[in-house]
């Protein structure tokens, strides 16, 4: 797909469902016992094969109107898939499942595309083992395809998440929704908090302490009844993110994306953007079911380069690729500290980001876990992937950085082309159409 430089953007766009939130609430209704009602289900690929796992493990779901109903089976009541488990390209979709499942005191085995099957799988089998599941298989290095076996009886345990992982964490919690007694994860540095909030909403005995050095306790007591919910699930931030930056690199936008998940450990990127002299304004600030929204106006901007601080990174690790871009057209330097995660995402986030910028005249320098990029206020100069000599940009089965260097080409002087535009559909499936509405100018590669 090509984007060429866009005139302007404008009007109100509907950005679809929270991935985050959809991924537990397939999850959770699925486990629960009764009936969760989900409005808003963000139903990309990442999330249908959410559902298709809950079906596997015992699940009743299907479509009224344009709500997702499903029966659970009732906590500690999922049934042995009759096969492996394929989540497509979804991390989160694995990982959470590995948690829920890995647990039962039958085999299971999770297996993913490409992408997925590089990631390390070690930060979720290591807790489980600690509970007594088995590793009865695995490609080396701990990657899938993985097949578990939990014990007789799970054993409740005290984690302390080594990395800033809300699915590690999550994974954790999950597993000990089937221990007796209570499972404690500690959690230095706050992630999403989506999973402690919906498993209160289930009604499971869940509490978080937090310490004065920030550090969370978050408790859990397993084996009790979780009941089916009805959940509203907002505009997913992490999407938003894609028209947010475009509508501020492209001249005379002025773009509203209303019911945006503020949700402070998803905000990062609107809190970056900000220091750089973005104009967003955020109205209507309020609360729908147990979470906080709001709506967002973004004029377009002439921003500035800023030290984006490690601490902020767990509240803004998906939006990096795309505020590189958003770097790439900013005055100075933007310099993004702590963010050695981007190496272990759908991709090398780092080396893609970098590649990509490069191939497109961006002036850019990365470390083992930082990423500088200088801007060219304008983008005078800047674009030109997939013409001439210069190769499409590698979008390595990665949908962020497929939308990041769309957006790219939405401001840039030259066109910008990436080699594969069908990951996006894993979380955006209206990307597209989407922007297209708003005026963009995204058109197949093949004419
Ligand atoms: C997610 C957690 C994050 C994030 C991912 C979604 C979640 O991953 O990158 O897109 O829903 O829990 P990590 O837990 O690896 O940071």
């Amino acid at each position: 797909m090509i984007a060429s430089k866009a005139k302007s953007l404008s009007g109100v766009a509907a950005v679809p469902g929270d991935k985050s939130i959809s991924h537990r609430s397939v999850l959770l209704g699925g486990l629960a016992s009764g009936t969760t009602r989900i409005s808003g289900l963000l139903e990309g690929e990442d999330v249908l094969n959410s559902l298709k796992a809950s079906r596997m493990l015992g699940a009743i779901a299907g479509k009224e109107g344009d709500d997702w109903i499903i029966q659970g089976t009732g906590n500690g009541l999922l049934l042995e898939p009759e096969e492996a488990i394929d989540f497509g390209n979804s991390g989160t979709g694995c990982r959470l499942y590995m948690g829920l499942a890995g647990s039962y005191d039958f085999p299971v085995t999770f297996a993913g595309d490409a992408s997925l099957s590089k990631r390390p799988m070690g930060r979720i089998v290591d807790p489980l083992k600690l509970m007594g599941t088995q590793l009865l298989d695995s490609r080396e290095g701990c990657r899938l395809p993985i097949t578990l076996c939990g014990p007789r009886v799970t054993a409740p345990i005290e984690y302390r998440v080594p990395m800033p992982s809300a699915q590690v964490k999550s994974a954790v919690l999950l597993a000990g929704l089937n221990a007796p007694g209570i499972t404690t994860v500690v959690e230095p540095v706050m992630t999403r908090d989506h999973s402690e909030k919906m498993l209160a909403g289930f009604g499971a005995a869940i509490e978080v302490e937090t310490k004065t050095d920030g550090t969370r306790f978050i408790r859990l007591e397993g084996q009790g009844n979780l009941a089916g919910q009805d959940i509203q699930v907002p505009s997913d931030p992490s999407s938003a993110a894609f028209p947010i930056v475009a509508a501020l690199i492209v001249e005379g936008s002025d773009v509203t994306l209303p019911n945006i998940l503020m949700n402070p450990t998803r905000t990062g990127l609107v809190t970056t953007l900000l220091e750089m002299g973005a104009n967003i304004d955020i109205s209507n600030e309020r609360e729908s079911g147990g979470e906080r929204i709001a709506d967002l106006r973004i004029r377009s901007s002439q921003l500035k380069g800023v030290t984006v601080p490690g601490e902020r990174s767990a509240s803004m690790i998906d939006e990096y690729p795309v505020l590189a871009v958003a770097a790439a057209f900013a005055g100075g330097e933007t310099l993004m500290e702590d963010v050695g995660e981007l190496r272990v995402k759908e991709s090398d986030r780092l080396a893609a980001v970098g590649a990509g910028l490069k191939a497109n005249g961006v002036s850019c320098e990365e470390g083992k876990d930082w990423l500088k990029v200088t801007g060219t206020p304008g983008g005078k100069g800047l674009g030109g992937a997939g013409s001439g000599n210069i190769a499409p940009v590698a979008t390595h089965l990665d949908h962020r950085i497929a939308m990041s260097f769309l957006v790219m080409g939405l401001g840039a002087e030259k066109p910008v082309q990436i080699d594969d535009a069908s990951p996006i559909a894993t979380s955006f499936p209206e990307f597209t159409a989407l922007m297209r509405e708003l005026g963009a100018v995204l058109e197949p590669s093949n004419g």
